[in-house]
């Protein structure tokens, strides 16, 4: 039998916002979140939404790295969220990540 060690990490984000409706303007919200490995960039965008703001939106659909439709960009770097794991792209960048839509 094996076991699977769950290792946890404090991450800031910044994460791009903007309404057409009320903001003139886009800008970056700030998020401080405790990832675990396990988890992908899609999990963290469901975090947002479900536990800080709901008014947060994305797009994803097949959670398995197919369709494409849950492409973003992390600090600069176009990837699939749902693919994507935490723990790589806090060894590429960091525990300070900024997440936008492409362009
Ligand atoms: S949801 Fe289809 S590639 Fe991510």
């Amino acid at each position: 039998m094996s076991t699977t060690t769950i290792n946890t990490q404090k991450v800031n984000f910044k994460v791009f916002r903007f309404n057409a409706d009320e903001d003139y303007l886009p800008y970056y919200e700030d998020y401080s979140m405790d990832v675990t490995s396990e988890e992908v960039v899609l999990d963290i965008l469901n975090r947002i939404k479900w536990d800080h703001d709901g008014s947060f939106s994305y797009r994803r659909s097949c959670r398995h790295g197919i369709c494409g439709t849950c492409a973003i960009k992390v600090n600069g770097r176009a990837t699939l969220a749902c693919k994507e794991s935490m723990t790589e792209m806090i060894k590429i960048f960091g525990n300070e990540l900024t997440i936008e839509p492409l362009k």
